[in-house]
């Protein structure tokens, strides 16, 4: 098998990003895994979350810092997207990691801490994967090179550096940082970079991609993991050309 399929946000491209119906179709889809984003309220509980306001998809106007757990769990994070999906809340990590306990998913943890620099997410996120023992099913992720860094002296979970940055030096910096994996986006594919994290024993996911044209190519350059919103339609391309 080729690459592995990680649903970016859940299946975000079918339900609303980062909320358990995502989660639920990435799940009944077949994604090997899912990645979602974790960000910290104002009572520092980790809840997972794209923008770092409110505003696109809650009925809600703020930053999500500014809230505190539970006055986020009576917000509408659904009918932005549909009607369907109306009284959909926000999630937290530790009801996500309960949901996916006993499923055979891999989880990208992203660490949103390169706009605001939550204090201590590093540690907050840590000990929540340590309580549920996943540490062999999680990768945690980052486009904070000091965040990465952090993470590297406090964990041996796998850690991507995740960057849309061009630099010529890309896996040589990443592995610098202390991490032991890549997350680039799709335009950064490009030359060998691929032989480049191969020879460094760097595992290379690639983001968002969704068109056909983009997931073949990343599959047949043999990327480790390409994270998309599309998991049904990346896995119709796995198997027709299987690859
Ligand atoms: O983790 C890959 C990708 O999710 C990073 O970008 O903005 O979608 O969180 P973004
Ligand atoms: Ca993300």
């Amino acid at each position: 098998m080729g690459g592995k399929i990680f649903a970016h946000r859940g299946a975000s491209q079918l339900a609303p990003e980062n909320t358990m119906p995502a989660f639920e179709l990435a799940y009944q889809l077949k994604a090997d895994a899912i990645e979602t984003d974790v960000q910290l309220t104002k009572d520092r509980i980790p809840v997972l979350f794209h923008d770092i306001r409110l505003n696109r998809t809650t009925n809600q106007k703020g930053y999500i810092k500014d809230f505190t757990y539970e006055q986020l769990t009576k917000l509408d994070a659904g009918s932005w997207f549909s009607k369907k999906y109306i009284g959909t809340s926000i999630v937290s990590l530790e009801d996500f990691l309960k949901w996916v306990e006993d499923k055979p998913l891999m989880i990208n943890l992203e660490l949103k801490n390169h706009k605001i620099a939550y204090k201590h997410l590093e540690e907050i996120v840590l000990e929540m994967i340590e309580y549920f023992q996943m540490e062999e099913r999680i990768i945690l992720s980052s486009f904070n090179p000091a965040s990465v860094q952090r993470l590297a002296k406090m964990t041996h979970i796998q850690t991507a550096f995740l960057t849309s940055k061009r630099r010529t030096d890309l896996v040589e910096y990443a592995q610098s940082l202390g991490a032991t994996a890549l997350h680039i986006q799709y335009r950064l594919l490009r030359g060998n970079i691929v032989e480049q994290s191969r020879n460094r024993n760097m595992p290379l996911r690639v983001y968002t991609v969704n068109k056909r044209r983009q997931l073949l190519r990343c599959f047949q350059k043999k990327c480790d993991g390409i994270i998309t919103d599309v998991p049904h339609k990346a896995q119709r391309i796995r198997n027709l050309f299987r690859i």
